[in-house]
């Protein structure tokens, strides 16, 4: 389908980790078969942006590269294979892309190139770039329709809020991957940061009883608060993490047996013992999501003599996007600030914009660009 698409673009590019970005005018991509080119409206930002650009957190990330994760634009050209979406549609574009013959090599583009020779080829010579630029490129699969009327009309989110959902469908992915459902409780930890706290929110709108488990008390309470003003009648506990096994073991114990576990340990964490505390509080047959980098997350005696099972998640499969924008169009989850703070930025403070991405992380904060 022929449309208008300047030859060229302002985009964000990295040329190499540890040297900055800078604002480029580049290529517009081309229109073809299984892709969409889409219009950037709204492009998320990670709260470590910072560490994988500036070499601290290695990622393998072949330069030069357009940075990004997932976004919000409009539809500008499809390829003919298509048969839903059409040039001004709305679209969430996710950043985890799969390979089409093979969709276990997968990865994300512009932040991470998976752990497989296929993924890593396609991320090199084909999905490169993200969207911290005015166009786009994506696989047509990685396209899903807004329904704008419902979400901003009469939902009234603005588009950059919407885009908070690239970080609850994180949480949501591991959720739904160990089957928590509505009335159980789970354990969320370490729930201050960035993923760990849209995941509290996700586990909310999913009716489950959430316990926040971390070590920054005042974050802890403003979680309770984020959550109990957006929900009132949420259940919503928080426990403090101190280090000690077994003390937060019967802190966690004190709220009764758990159904669940969902970990986001960033590798600051890796060997914080709280997935073992978290461990000692599950019912029997309870079940465990590791999304982050807890490197000693087995406490045996528990795992074996609990029933317990242990699941690793890398993001989520592609029914739980289409499931998670069902029920953000039906209303399940609060609106406005009660559901997020976004500060949004121009490419060209890209620099302001990182940093703001580190500090801004949380439960109901989000940092975008809108190029
Ligand atoms: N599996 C996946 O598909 C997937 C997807 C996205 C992200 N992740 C991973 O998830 C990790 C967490 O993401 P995030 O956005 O929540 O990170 P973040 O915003 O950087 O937050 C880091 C969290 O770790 C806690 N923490 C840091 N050092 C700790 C320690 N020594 N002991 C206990 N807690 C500690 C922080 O607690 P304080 O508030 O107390 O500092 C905070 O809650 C990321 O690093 C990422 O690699 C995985």
């Amino acid at each position: 389908m022929a449309s208008d698409l300047p030859t060229e673009h302002r985009a964000l590019v990295l040329e190499a980790v540890g040297e900055g970005l800078n604002v480029k005018n580049i290529p517009t991509p081309k229109p073809g078969l299984g892709k969409a080119i889409v219009r950037i409206t709204a492009a998320g930002i990670l709260s470590y942006h910072n560490e994988i650009f500036g070499g601290t957190r290695q990622y393998n990330l072949p330069t030069p590269i357009v940075g990004g994760i997932s976004a919000i634009g409009r539809i500008v050209n499809v390829g003919e294979d298509a048969t839903v979406l059409k040039p001004g549609q709305l679209v969430y574009v996710d950043c985890l892309i799969r390979s089409r013959d093979n969709p276990s090599d997968m990865f994300l583009t512009a932040v991470h190139g998976g752990l497989t020779e296929g993924s890593q080829r396609l991320f090199r010579d084909v999905w490169r770039n993200g969207y911290w630029a005015e166009y786009a490129q994506a696989p047509l699969e990685n396209c899903f329709a807004l329904d704008e009327n419902r979400l901003c009309n009469e939902l009234g989110y603005t588009i950059p809020d919407i885009l908070y959902i690239c970080h609850m469908l994180v949480g949501f992915g591991g959720l739904r991957d160990i089957d928590l459902k509505p009335g159980e409780t789970i354990i969320i930890c370490p729930a201050t940061g960035g993923y760990g706290g849209s995941a509290v929110q996700a586990a909310i709108g999913m009716g489950a009883r959430v316990i926040a488990f971390g070590r920054n008390e005042k974050e802890l309470a403003r979680i309770k608060e984020h959550v109990l003003r957006g929900t009132p009648n949420a259940s919503i506990e928080t426990v403090k993490m101190t280090g000690d096994e077994m003390k937060d073991a019967a802190a966690l114990k004190a709220f009764g047996e758990s159904d669940a576990v969902l970990d986001f340990s960033s590798p600051q964490a890796s060997k914080s013992p709280h997935v073992k505390s978290a461990t000692w509080a599950l019912r029997r047959g309870g079940r465990i999501s590791l999304m982050g980098w807890n490197e000693d997350p087995m406490n045996a005696s528990v795992v074996v003599g609990m029933d317990i099972t242990l699941k690793g998640k890398f993001m989520y499969d592609r029914d739980d996007i289409v499931i998670f924008l069902k029920m953000l169009e039906r209303g399940l989850f609060p609106r406005g600030k009660n559901f997020v703070d976004t500060k949004l930025f121009k490419l060209e403070d890209w620099k302001e914009a990182l940093d703001v991405a580190a500090a801004h992380a949380g439960i109901g904060k989000f940092v975008a660009f809108t190029p």
